[in-house]
């Protein structure tokens, strides 16, 4: 897919529908985007390459955007395949090219490819200017989102911010969607780990006045950008952005779903608002996790199973820990028919993260549950909730 973002700014990436897992572990059934640009001025400059899964069609993009001419520089804004893939080829296809990094950029490239860029290297570090004619780039580092050699970069004459994995979504350009729920679900699942180095960019992108951005995922933000900005400014702060109630739940034979869904009519009896019920062995566990950081409480409810917790719960909370979960509330149900350990296992599991405060009051199931379940589950919303 080519098209003009401005009159000297063109599109050159390319939608990818047919993959089957994200980095080899998050679904999109919408696809996914791999964007590269171009920007025409004196000195052509392609900005990142792309998944080699969509090599072909970026190179005929870039062949009938430049026709007989040679770019002068690629710049490489993150070094992850799915946008670094190419470099090697578009390296060899115009060998008078030069490739733009920093230190770090350049080490990777050594890591990942056969390629002797000695000549060719310029490296930058923060703030450094490169001018092409009537355009002119500053880069500004932006480690660990999501990888340490990650930098942006600030177009100054059309105040465009190539900003990398920042401010992408999951989702092919191809398919109409609403921004907000893809991205986030890409955002907590991607970079929801590294919130604090998300806030030092944005301190940093806060300092520019910007027209557009231009991300590696999903479609270039106009308009209103004080909407993205402020979506990214709370996830990475991780404040809740809604007041509500995630009850994750794993069943074996159906008990443990029949208590979760007896909770969630609990509370909603009770005037609790935005109480959603999910099934961690059946639905998109990144969607979960997604949902988990929206709201400000969880419940997680477990079978006992082999002295612990459920195997997908488990991975439910290892994610949350390593996507550093905090600053909520969070209660818990178990299930087990002769020795329930759930709880404990699960409050061990999460006593460590930062600023989470967990509900004394158990459910506590044998079985089935029973009356006693039931003043349970009152009682917890109580405290959850109340
Ligand atoms: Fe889309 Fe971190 O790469």
């Amino acid at each position: 897919m080519k098209r003009k973002i401005t009159d000297s700014i063109v599109y050159v990436g390319a939608d990818d529908l047919t993959i089957d897992l994200f980095e080899s572990q998050y679904q999109v059934p919408n696809g996914i985007s791999y964007n590269s640009y171009i920007i025409l001025d004196d000195k052509i400059t392609i900005m990142d390459t792309i998944d080699k899964r969509c090599t072909e069609e970026w190179l005929t993009n870039i062949e009938e955007t430049l026709g007989n001419q040679e770019p002068s520089y690629l710049v490489v804004s993150h070094m992850e395949p799915d946008h670094a893939a190419n470099i090697k080829t578009l390296s060899e296809k115009y060998p008078t090219m030069q490739v733009v990094g920093n230190a770090k950029t350049f080490d990777m490239i050594n890591a990942f490819f056969d390629i002797d860029l000695t000549e060719r290297m310029v490296t930058v570090k923060e703030g450094d200017i490169l001018s092409l004619g009537s355009h002119t780039l500053q880069f500004y580092m932006a480690p660990m989102v999501h990888w340490p050699e990650v930098m942006v970069t600030y177009e100054v004459s059309e105040k465009v911010l190539f900003s990398a994995d920042g401010f992408g979504k999951f989702g092919a350009l191809s398919v109409e969607e609403p921004w907000a729920e893809e991205a986030k679900r890409y955002y907590y699942n991607i970079v929801g780990k590294y919130g604090v180095q998300v806030q030092m960019l944005l301190k940093k992108a806060a300092g520019l006045d910007i027209s557009r951005i231009c991300p590696l995922h999903g479609p270039v933000l106009t308009e209103n950008l004080g909407y993205y900005i402020d979506k990214y400014n709370t996830w990475s702060s991780y404040i809740p952005e809604d007041q509500g109630v995630l009850i994750a739940y794993a069943s074996i034979y159906g008990n443990t779903a029949a208590a979760a869904e007896k909770m969630a009519e609990i509370m909603r009896a009770q005037g609790v608002r935005n109480v959603l019920v999910r099934d961690l062995a059946r639905e998109d566990m990144a969607q979960v996790v997604s949902d988990a950081f929206t709201y400000d409480k969880l419940i997680v409810a477990s079978p006992t199973y082999d002295g612990g917790v459920f195997p997908c719960v488990d991975t439910f909370l290892r994610k949350l820990q390593m996507k550093n979960y905090q600053k909520r509330k969070v209660g818990f149900m178990e299930n087990g028919s002769w020795a329930p350990m759930a709880a404990k296992k699960m409050r061990e599991a999460m006593e460590g993260l930062k600023e989470i405060t967990i509900c004394e009051q158990v459910v506590s199931i044998k079985s089935a549950m029973k009356a006693a379940n039931i003043d349970e589950m009152k009682k917890l919303t109580e405290e959850l909730c109340m």
